[in-house]
């Protein structure tokens, strides 16, 4: 047995994953780790999907309810999606074989604003038993000899299922550096709507809560050892596109800062994870701007740079999705890291209330802007779900500025990222400030609809694409019925969408 369960009592716990998995029963509502590939449970769920495979030969296959802090990697999501034994996910998932599934009608999903997790399962929209859900899966770095637990990579909504969850299993991961000991700072909300206290995060670097898990420890049935890497995804140099985008976002922030609107440290930065993110790190890792802080979801590569070279002071967040070369660096180094990083629950990195305290700035991807500012974060050509709105809500509706960021155009530049009305809408025109593409930053901020779809036409919209954008608009503001405040044209305000079903292509036919 590792050296890393501490606790008599637990100690007797430890089985096998399989032994672990055939504790939970079919049916049942399990609430797991894990937010953007790290600090998710591995063993125990690839255990699980074994069973379904046992379970469908003999004719009753296994169906679970899984909710999880945010995405989590392929011991989870793939392998227990392949086997179909995921029936219901919640709250977010980035993951190849489940997008497959959920759009194939396999899978039900809900996606989820990651703030309200914890409120939605506290209320019991979830489970059946006393406490809402039946287990926790949960993946810890130690376990103490008290009993307290050291949390791993990644905090998410894991308080919760600890709370909520009749019975729990612990994976104690012996991957996971031990000296994250420290870097944690756990703080729960209070549960009851109408006499909930302000949370005192005052700056973005304040700790104010414990640096450990405190469970029931009687409701621990299995204590698992694993020793599986994280999913960390291997850190691409920016390309030229995304230095072009990255740098109409540092100009703008130059701008800002002339107009006396932001001081060169800036506000605290929330950016979300990809190759735009990372290129907007490393311009701000290069650029005028210094001590500089984070109050964010995750911690990137392109932070861990930030935060080597001073630019930034310190970070917040929920979890870490860094290279593999990110990690052997994080760990070389962890014990500066520690006094600079603190990772948080997602209730409280996404919380609406501290984002508006401090005043943040919101950086995320788009999937599709309309001509008036409503953004698409999460539906491919309306349909099909890519991956889930995941923080970027939480951030995009309390930020003091609100951007979001894509190529002008995808698949080959058949298909435009700015369309007349989006095809579903995850933020609306109300909170979104800036549309960055490769052409230009979109600033929509002192506008009417009119105003902003000029903006965005002739700014951030790929130029082959404008020609179709504007007679769009100009014909709508003649028509009588399409309504001159934002103009639109209903049997046409899809019209390059199901051009692009019909023909492969948003732009018409010569
Ligand atoms: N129409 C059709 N497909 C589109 C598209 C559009 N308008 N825009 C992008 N795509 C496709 C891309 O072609 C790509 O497909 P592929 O995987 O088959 O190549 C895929 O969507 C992902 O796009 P990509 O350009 O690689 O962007 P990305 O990795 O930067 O992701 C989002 C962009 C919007 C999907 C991503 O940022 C996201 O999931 N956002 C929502 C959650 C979020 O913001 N999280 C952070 C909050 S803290």
């Amino acid at each position: 047995m590792s050296n890393r369960i501490l606790h008599k009592g637990l100690q007797a716990k430890v089985m096998s994953a399989e032994a672990a998995a055939a504790l939970i029963p079919n049916g049942a509502v399990v609430g797991m780790s894990g937010f953007t590939g790290a600090g998710y449970p591995k063993a125990v769920p690839i255990a699980l999907a074994k069973r379904a495979i046992d379970e469908r030969l003999k004719g009753k296959p296994l169906k679970l309810d899984i909710l999880t802090g945010a995405s989590t990697g392929p011991e989870q999501d793939s392998v227990m999606s392949l086997v179909e034994s995921q029936r219901f996910r919640f709250p977010y998932q980035g993951d190849a074989v489940t997008r497959e599934k959920i759009n194939a009608g396999i899978i039900e999903y809900q996606d989820m604003h990651l703030s309200h997790v914890g409120s939605m399962v506290r209320y019991g929209y979830y489970g059946k038993g006393k406490n809402n859900l039946d287990f926790a899966v949960i993946e810890v770095t130690k376990i103490n000899e008290d009993g307290t637990l050291v949390p791993s990579s990644s905090c998410g909504a894991n308080n919760v299922y600890f709370e909520h969850a009749d019975k729990i299993i612990l994976e104690v991961n012996s991957w996971q550096d031990e000296r994250l000991e420290g870097m944690h700072d756990i703080l729960s909300v209070s549960a009851v709507h109408g006499s909930r206290q302000p949370i005192p995060i005052l700056a973005a670097d304040d700790r104010k809560g414990s640096k450990y898990w405190s469970i029931d420890l009687s409701k621990v049935v299995a204590v698992v050892e694993s020793a599986h890497p994280d999913r960390n995804a291997p850190f691409k140099a920016p390309e030229e596109m995304h230095k072009r985008i990255a740098q109409h976002i540092l100009d703008f922030f130059d701008g800002e800062v002339k107009a006396g609107r932001l001081s060169k440290h800036l506000t605290p930065l929330q950016s979300g994870v990809g190759n735009i993110a990372n290129a907007v790190l490393v311009g701000l890792n290069e650029g005028p701007f210094d001590q500089m802080i984070s109050y964010t979801e995750v911690i990137q590569d392109g932070m861990l740079d930030m935060l080597d070279s001073g630019k930034l002071v310190a970070a917040s967040a929920t979890a870490f999705s860094v290279s593999p070369e990110g990690q052997i660096r994080f760990n070389k180094d962890i014990d500066r890291y520690r006094k600079q990083i603190i990772l948080r629950p997602q209730e409280i990195s996404n919380s609406p209330e501290v984002i508006r305290r401090l005043g943040c700035i919101a950086m995320n991807g788009f999937v599709e802007a309309d001509i008036y500012g409503h953004v698409n974060s999460t539906h491919i050509v309306g349909k099909g779900i890519e991956n889930g709105i995941g923080g970027s809500g939480d951030f995009a509706r309390n930020s003091a500025y609100t951007i979001f960021m894509s190529p002008a155009t995808a698949k080959d530049g058949k298909i435009s990222a700015i369309v007349p009305f989006a095809s579903h809408i995850d933020h609306t025109e109300h909170e979104v400030n800036g549309i960055v593409t490769e052409y230009g930053f979109a600033d929509l901020r002192g506008k009417s609809p009119k105003e902003k779809a000029r903006e965005i036409i002739d700014k951030a919209a790929a130029p082959e694409f404008r020609p179709f954008l504007w007679d769009y608009v100009k014909r709508a503001m003649k028509n009588p019925s399409a309504g001159l405040h934002s103009p639109h044209m209903f049997e046409e305000a899809f019209s390059f969408h199901t051009r692009y079903l019909q023909t492969g292509s948003m732009l018409p036919r010569k």
